[in-house]
Parts: C-alpha cells; sequence; structure tokens
C-alpha cells in the first residue's frame, strides 16, 4: 500500500492540522516527518480547540497510530507539555503513539544558539520561532547530534554534556548577551526526557516498510510550507528542513515509488509569519481585514500573520515541486464580504512578466500582477456540499483549479472538523 502525503504549500499554517484530523480515519498510521516545535497544527472538534506541535494530528482518533518520524526534531521539554496538554483525553498512547529512535533531540543550548543567532542578525533576523530548530539540524547536518535513540545507552550524559560544553563556547562567539539559567534548564531538561523515555521507540523506517507490506494506510503529516522549504523556500527566510514531499523520503523513509496521493493545502488567500519577502502581502484595510476574521495569530507564537492575496505563481512552484495530486482549499469563509478579491496569476520581475518562481521574489525585483474576481457576501462556513456555494465562490475555485491543472478535492470553511466539504 502507498504512503500518502499532506503538505502545506504557502508559507505554513494553511490548516495541516485540521485536515490530517478530518481525514485520519482513513488511516492505519499517521506520520510527521520533519520539522519540530516550531510546528503548531490547530485541531478544533466538539468545542475543543486543541494545538499539536509535536505529535501527529491523527492522536484523537482512536486505534491509530501516530508515528514522530526520524526527520522530526523533538524538544522533550515540549514533548512533554504536549502530552500533559492531551492527558485530560484519556487517549491510549501505548502502541499508538510511537517516535523515531533516529529523530534527533533539541537540547536547551539548541534554543540558546537560535535566540543568540537572531538576536545577532539585528534587522536581517530570519524571525524564527527560537525553538532550536536551526541549530539541532546543523548539529545533525554537522553529525554532532543526539538522538531519541541514544537514550538508551548508558553514555548518552556524556554525549549531552559534551555537546552542551560545545554549545556554551559557540554561544560565547556571538556578540550578544543571552540571559540564562543552564542549571534550570537543563533540570527542566532532564525530567523530560525520563517522560520521553516512557514512549515507545521504534525504528520507524523498518516499523513503516512492515505496515506497507500488511497493507496498512500510512499518511505522513507535514509541518510547515513548501515556500519555507530549506532548498526551495526564500532562502535565508526558511525553516531548516525539507518540507516538500521529498522530505517524506527522507524523514520516514518512504521511497519515491511508494507515495500514492500527494495532498497540497492552501489558504485562499495568503498568510506568513516571520520575516521574509511575500510579494502580494496587504498593507491596507484588505490585509487588516483578513488578519481580524481569519484570526491569523500564530498557534505556537500567537505573532499576528501577514496577510496578502493568493500567489498563483508561488502556488504553481509549491504543486510542481510536490507532484500535488489533490489539491485541499482551506479558509474560504474568511473571504466572504470583500467586494473583490485578486489572484496574483504573474509577476513582473526586472521589467520582464514571468510566471514562474524566480531565484529572488524581494520586493525590488518582482510586482505581481493582479487579475480581480467578485467577491460573494454569503456566509459559506455553514455549506455541507458544493452546490451550496454561491456562483462567485465556485468561479474563484474553478480559475485556482484551471491554473495549476490540479483538482481542488476539499474545501474547508470553518476550523471545525464538521466545516468540510469534500467535492
Ligand atoms: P497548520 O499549522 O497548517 O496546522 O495551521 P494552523 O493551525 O497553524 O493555522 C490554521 C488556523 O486556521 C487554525 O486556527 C485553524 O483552526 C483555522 N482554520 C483551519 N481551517 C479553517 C477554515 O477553513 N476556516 C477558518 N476560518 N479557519 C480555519
Ligand atoms: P506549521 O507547521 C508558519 C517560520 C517562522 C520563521 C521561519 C523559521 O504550523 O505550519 P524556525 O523556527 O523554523 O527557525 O523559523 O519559519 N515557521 C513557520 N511559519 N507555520 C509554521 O509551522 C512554521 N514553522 C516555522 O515564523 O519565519
Ligand atoms: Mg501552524
Amino acid at each position: 500500500m502507498a504512503v500518502d502525503l499532506l503538505l502545506g504549500l504557502q508559507w505554513g499554517d494553511e490548516g495541516k492540522g485540521k485536515i490530517v484530523d478530518v481525514i485520519t480515519q482513513k488511516y492505519d498510521i499517521v506520520a510527521r516527518f520533519q520539522g519540530g516545535p516550531n510546528a503548531g497544527h490547530t485541531l478544533e472538534f466538539d468545542g475543543i480547540k486543541h494545538v499539536l506541535h509535536t505529535i501527529p494530528s491523527g492522536i484523537f482518533h482512536k486505534g491509530i497510530v501516530n508515528l514522530v518520524g526520524n526527520g522530526v526534531v523533538i524538544d522533550p521539554v515540549i514533548f512533554k507539555k504536549e502530552l500533559e496538554k492531551l492527558a485530560p483525553f484519556q487517549i491510549e498512547m501505548k502502541d499508538h503513539l510511537l517516535i523515531s529512535r533516529k529523530a534527533h533531540l533539541i537540547l536547551p543550548t539548541h534554543r540558546l544558539l537560535d535566540a543568540a543567532s537572531e538576536a545577532s542578525k539585528g534587522k536581517a533576523k530570519i524571525g524564527s520561532t527560537l525553538k532550536g530548530i536551526g541549530p539541532t539540524y546543523m548539529d545533525k547536518t554537522g553529525r554532532n547530534g543526539l538522538r531519541v535513540g541514544d537514550l538508551e545507552f548508558k553514555d548518552w550524559k556524556q554525549k549531552y554534556r559534551a555537546l552542551a560544553l560545545k554549545h556554551q563556547e559557540m554561544l560565547a562567539f556571538f556578540n550578544v548577551e543571552i540571559q540564562y539559567d543552564l542549571k534550570e534548564l537543563e533540570e527542566e531538561f532532564f525530567e523530560a526526557v525520563e517522560v520521553l523515555r516512557n514512549i515507545q521507540t521504534v525504528d520507524s523506517e523498518q516499523y513503516l516498510i512492515n505496515a506497507m507490506e500488511r497493507d496498512k494506510k500510512i499518511l505522513a503529516e507535514g509541518a510547515q510550507g513548501s515556500l519555507l522549504d530549506i532548498d526551495f523556500g526564500t532562502y535565508p527566510f526558511v525553516t531548516s528542513s525539507n518540507t516538500t514531499a521529498a522530505g517524506a523520503c527522507t524523514g520516514l523513509g518512504v521511497a519515491p515509488n511508494k507515495i500514492g496521493e500527494v495532498f497540497g493545502i492552501f489558504k485562499a488567500y495568503a498568510t506568513r509569519v516571520g520575516s521574509g519577502p511575500f510579494p502580494t502581502e496587504l498593507f491596507d484595510d484588505d490585509g487588516v481585514k483578513m488578519g481580524k476574521i481569519g484570526n491569523e495569530f500564530g498557534a505556537t507564537t500567537g505573532r499576528p500573520r501577514r496577510c496578502g492575496w493568493l500567489d498563483l505563481v508561488a502556488l504553481k512552484y509549491a504543486v510542481q515541486i510536490n507532484g500535488v495530486t489533490q489539491l485541499i482549499m482551506m479558509k474560504g469563509d474568511v473571504l466572504s464580504g470583500f467586494a473583490k478579491l485578486k489572484v496574483c496569476t504573474a509577476y513582473n520581475y526586472k521589467g520582464e512578466k514571468i510566471t514562474h518562481l524566480p531565484y529572488s521574489i524581494e520586493k525590488e525585483y518582482v510586482t505581481p500582477e493582479y487579475i480581480s474576481f467578485d467577491g460573494w457576501k454569503e456566509d459559506i462556513s455553514k455549506a455541507k456540499n458544493y452546490h451550496d456555494f454561491p456562483d462567485t465562490f465556485k468561479q474563484y475555485v474553478d480559475f485556482i483549479e484551471d491554473y495549476l491543472k490540479t483538482p481542488i478535492s476539499i474545501v474547508s470553511v470553518g476550523p471545525d472538523r464538521t466545516q468540510t466539504v469534500i467535492r
């Protein structure tokens, strides 16, 4: 049985958590393949709103296995807090929550290095979530990292100490003042590691290979979005992992020829949190209105998200890079009441009209070219069937589908699990 992928096509926060929760029942296993606690995946159902950071978004469904893959970086402290927040739901974690032995650990000093690196950059800062993501992936590729599997060996604390000491020396190199009490941070860390140890670890690639042989249905859940990909995103304003489809191969050990459907999620408009170029960003009342109605505040940091019109040039790039087979459009309900909607269909790049993503999409090189649509006044948040939608909404959807040459198979019209229209 092939593995289906679900990933964000913009700058993250497209609504991955919600959709994974909605479609989980079709699967036996949900596996996160990259990122870490920089992610904030929101699920709403039965009047409950819940944000997950490391744990896959299938966790609320009985009998389904949720696997944290080798490509994920885990902060035991945040992981422990996530488990505590899940405690009231009395979820059976045994045999249902698994962690890859090859997943790397975020140390307290990784978080400090993240903070120091950002502070030293001044105005050029990435706008990192400061969860230690960049420094942890640097140690992974630098072959210095500490992995979950190391915790099974007696010498893990020595390895920890050597790495933490190195980090302390590195911190001194940054020309910035970072206040910290390492003793306190380590106490919290070691306590959390003990909690992490109670979670079942697996050789996740082998686990998934075996599952596939037994015809189990697997959904791979991405974090962040394609435009934050370390290779294909708006570098250097990106995260430190491959957020695109290839990341599922390396982050889970899924062979490329074992990938089935690739579900690409996008918002009906665009948002970005943190620094970096955003050609269709709005600085007017429309942008403010999107942010307000869409409740565009980061699920991890609470920072306001920048808002803008849908960018089809960037979206097409993401569809191509990921090999998206089905699109899922989120938050169309937020656009109700806009008299006119704009969609970017081309860029003016250094004086030339282009429809591909150029090397730089910074303001000085790129001006978006738009086409306008009539908006819809109707509240669509209660729509149950596709024919319930106003014609102007359908025209918007048709245009996007046509431009991207990929079907939109799900339309989401609100944060709740039930506010989902399958076409
Ligand atoms: P993720 O990181 O991709 O899982 O997305 P986030 O959870 O960070 O952000 C998506 C936000 O939009 C959350 O607050 C969701 O509850 C909310 N949301 C998801 N789908 C919809 C939708 O169709 N309409 C509205 N209005 N909100 C939605
Ligand atoms: P989910 O999975 C939105 C952004 C940060 C920053 C950049 C680098 O919820 O969609 P990092 O902490 O990785 O060093 O930050 O990436 N970023 C996200 N933006 N959604 C996310 O995750 C993000 N994870 C990281 O704001 O600009
Ligand atoms: Mg999010």
